[in-house]
């Protein structure tokens, strides 16, 4: 049997198990219960905590998953599904998967090579990676390490409009091809976890790498970063975001970039409706894996309500608590066009750097092609929620 011509799903199934004929078993736990616990014990205990920890009780973290309880897949028998495909296209640009990495600040605090190695594990499988505002490594780094490789940037919305306007321009030039505006962290969530630590990897220097290799914010700066390096990181958080800004302030942006602008955090159908009226070219609908507002609505129980209003006339995305291949088919049945997938890889990097993200990736991309052939589809374009039922327990 020749792997390269099975579908993804089939020929990681087959290379796990004829590897292990050989002795050998996979590098990272497939479970997403056992990873998040793998990673625990490796990493450093406040990098762990700051990556898996949310607002407060963390309430909205068990939300996210107890929602894709709620729901439950109808698979569909005999459809012959012997040609499967995940690609798909999204803003006018094609993907291989209806995935995309979501953007993860502070990656050095789990592995060196941080968002370089994180963005190549991506491009390997030819996934799209939004790169965060708060990387470790500069935008234009990240991109060189990975060439053409299909790529977004994160924009954290600065107080200061020059270094915002700096940032999409700098993103445009080194090949980023659209803009996420993340509208629910314009200041940070009440972190338990941190603050018991007092741990804020930004005050040690993680995750300003874009700030300071910017001409704008070393303008602002007015002297050499290296001659008071705590000067500038107190600068940073000074102009990290603004919580004044309002939605026509989104002309701006607008203003300075080409490039689509979709915005990350919205959950209420006023502001899908606020969003495409002020020119949006997509929504994604997300809680921000429940580390802004502990108590909030579950992202996905969010997601039909903002469809419905969107009404097709952006695409709307989905972020927040996906684990699986069914999670993201849940998601795209109640209408995302694709879904990000965020802690399971940063995981997977902290374990075994880039072959670690490569390999979570690749076990969520074959579990969805499983999945989806399982429940008798050959696209994700074909779902619809006509292939799932609402099934909850809590109401
Ligand atoms: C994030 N997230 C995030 N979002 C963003 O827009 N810019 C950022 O810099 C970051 N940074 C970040 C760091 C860490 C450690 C985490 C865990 C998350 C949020 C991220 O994009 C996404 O919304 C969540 O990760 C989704 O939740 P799950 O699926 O990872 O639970």
């Amino acid at each position: 049997m020749d792997p390269s011509t099975l579908p993804p799903g089939i020929a990681r199934q087959f290379q796990i198990y004829s590897q292990g004929l050989a002795g050998t078993l996979p590098t990272v736990p497939l479970d997403p219960v056992q990873l998040d616990w793998q990673a625990k014990n490796k990493l450093k205990p406040e990098a762990y905590d700051y990556v898996a920890g949310g607002a407060a009780n963390e309430v909205t973290i068990a939300t996210n998953r107890a929602a894709f309880d709620c729901w439950r897949i109808v698979p569909r028998m005999l459809r012959d599904v012997t040609r499967r495909s995940l690609k798909t296209k999204l803003l006018g640009q094609h993907l291989s998967a209806p995935v995309l990495t979501a953007p993860i600040g502070v990656l050095g605090i789990v592995h060196p090579d941080g968002e370089v190695a994180a963005a190549k594990a991506a491009a390997s499988l030819g996934l799209t990676f939004i790169l965060s505002s708060a990387s470790s490594k500069p935008m234009e780094e990240v991109a060189a390490a990975v060439g053409d490789a299909p790529r977004w940037f994160q924009l954290y919305w600065s107080k200061e409009p020059e270094i915002a306007q700096s940032f999409v321009e700098r993103a445009e030039r080194s090949g980023y091809s659209a803009i996420v505006v993340t509208l629910d962290t314009m200041m940070l969530g009440w972190r338990h976890r941190d603050l018991d630590r007092a741990y804020l990897p930004f005050l040690r220097g993680d995750g300003v790498a874009n700030y300071f290799t910017d001409p704008a914010f070393n303008r602002k700066l007015g002297q050499p970063i290296a001659a008071d390096p705590q000067a500038a990181i107190r600068y940073f958080l000074s102009i990290f975001g603004h919580v004044g800004y309002t939605w026509n302030d989104l002309s701006f942006l607008r203003r300075h970039t080409r490039l689509p602008i979709l915005v990350k955090g919205v959950l209420h159908k006023e502001d899908a409706r606020l969003a495409v009226e002020h020119g949006v070219d997509g929504i994604i609908v997300s809680n921000h894996g429940g580390r802004q507002v502990d108590g909030s609505i579950a992202a996905l129980e969010a997601l039909p309500k903002v469809v419905e209003m969107v009404n097709g006339r952006v695409p709307v995305l989905f972020d927040s608590g996906i684990r699986t291949g069914a999670d993201a088919i849940k998601a795209l049945a109640l209408g995302a066009k694709a879904v990000l997938y965020g802690r399971p890889w940063v995981y997977g990097l902290g374990l075994a750097g880039e072959a670690g993200a490569r390999e979570v990736l690749a076990n969520f991309l074959a579990d969805l092609d499983v999945t989806l052939g399982l429940a008798g589809h050959v696209s994700p374009d074909d779902l619809n929620s006509a292939d799932l039922v609402h099934e909850c327990k809590l109401r």
